[in-house]
């Protein structure tokens, strides 16, 4: 009889994860020519994962959808055209529905090799690339300027906080515990911003009269509106999501125009989605491992273990709610080899 595995996948869509997600079983596959067949060793939990569920990432998504976007693990059979990896390889992978499976067949051309399946190298990923790209390419870092970075302490926040730092500018960190700014400290961040004890705009306004060069911004409503207007002049803004908005969609609001905050100050806000810079994963995934494996870079991946398929709804209401520090991922069993 053939061996099954299991996989979640929603059979309904909505952004209640739980209500979402079903653990399916079925038939684990073979590998075509250009396959491997991975067997994941853990899997990233994605803030997006309730726009997924939702229906809302991918425009043409149909049910039963498959879950879960990163994950990492090994190779345990090949096509027989395989040429860059063989059995046994650890490889870390980054497709739609590929995460939240106890295997996943992938083409060869869309995995990475890595030194081990790790929690580190999986959130390099994702949480790492939009960090580094969107900041790079789209923002234009620079040095001696002020980067402020939103959910400061989450899974790519981390990675913003330390990238603008160590290209030598003063970065500020919004989070919303005394734990969390700890942390922020600890990576080098110069003024973490605890929302829920004191007024973002209030220490915008006293400490950094001069406005805001670049902001990474990940949480959406009111912190959103409070970083466009403390942009300083030439000030950019790098939108990268709206977490606090997923769950019950975004709100509708009534005010001028964007252009009344922008051009007074030639400031400008660029969207930014990491699948349309494909182009750059290899270079900047290069940068990023070398410099979490010499210790540069200080890659945090949160505490509480979540274990299994069926720990998966668990896991992102855990990240929904807030509570979660650095990246937040599920284990499955180790490949036997
Ligand atoms: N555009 C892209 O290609 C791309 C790629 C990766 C991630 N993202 C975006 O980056 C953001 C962070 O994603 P992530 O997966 O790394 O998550 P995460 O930062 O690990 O977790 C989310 C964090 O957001 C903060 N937050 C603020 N208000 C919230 C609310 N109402 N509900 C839940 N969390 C809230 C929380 O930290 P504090 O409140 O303590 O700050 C929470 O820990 C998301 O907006 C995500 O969509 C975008």
């Amino acid at each position: 009889m053939a061996e099954t595995y299991k996989k979640l996948v929603a059979s309904t869509f909505s952004t209640d994860f739980r209500e979402a997600a079903e653990v399916v079983e079925e038939e684990r596959p073979s590998p075509g020519p250009h396959e491997l067949l991975v067997q994941n060793r853990y899997a990233a939990v994605n803030a997006t994962d309730v726009n997924i569920t939702a229906g809302r990432y991918d425009a043409d998504a149909t049910l039963p959808l498959d879950l879960g976007v990163e994950a990492t693990g090994t190779v345990i059979a090949v096509g027989d055209k395989v040429r860059q990896a063989e059995v046994g390889d650890a490889v870390v992978t980054s497709t739609l529905g590929g995460g939240y499976r106890e295997y996943h067949l992938v083409h060869e051309s869309n995995a990475i090799p890595v030194p081990k399946p790790s929690p580190e190298a999986l959130s390099i990923m994702v949480s790492g690339l939009t960090a580094s790209i969107a900041l790079e390419e789209v923002g234009n870092l620079g040095n001696d300027e002020t980067v402020l970075v939103t959910a400061a302490a989450g899974g790519t926040g981390q990675y913003a906080v330390q990238l603008a730092r160590l290209a030598g500018n003063h970065v500020i960190g919004t989070c919303s515990t005394d734990e969390k700014a700890a942390f922020l400290e600890e990576i080098g961040c110069d003024r973490p911003i605890n929302y829920r004890t004191e007024d973002v705009a209030a220490v915008l306004d006293e400490e950094y009269s001069d406005g805001l060069d670049l902001v990474y911004e990940a949480v959406g409503g009111p912190l959103f509106d409070t970083c466009v207007q403390h942009l300083g002049r030439h000030g950019r803004l790098l939108s990268i999501g709206y977490v606090s908005e997923y769950e019950d969609g975004p709100e509708k609001i009534t005010r001028e125009r964007i252009y009344t905050d922008l051009i007074g100050r030639s400031a400008s806000i660029h969207g930014f989605f990491l699948p349309h810079f494909a182009t750059h994963f290899e270079v900047h995934m290069k940068k990023l491992m070398q410099r979490q494996r010499s210790g540069v870079l200080d890659v945090r991946i949160d505490d509480r273990v979540f274990e299994g398929i069926e720990a998966i709804p668990d896991a992102v209401e855990y990240l929904q709610s807030g509570a979660s520090m650095g990246k937040v991922v599920v284990q499955f069993p180790e490949a036997q080899q």
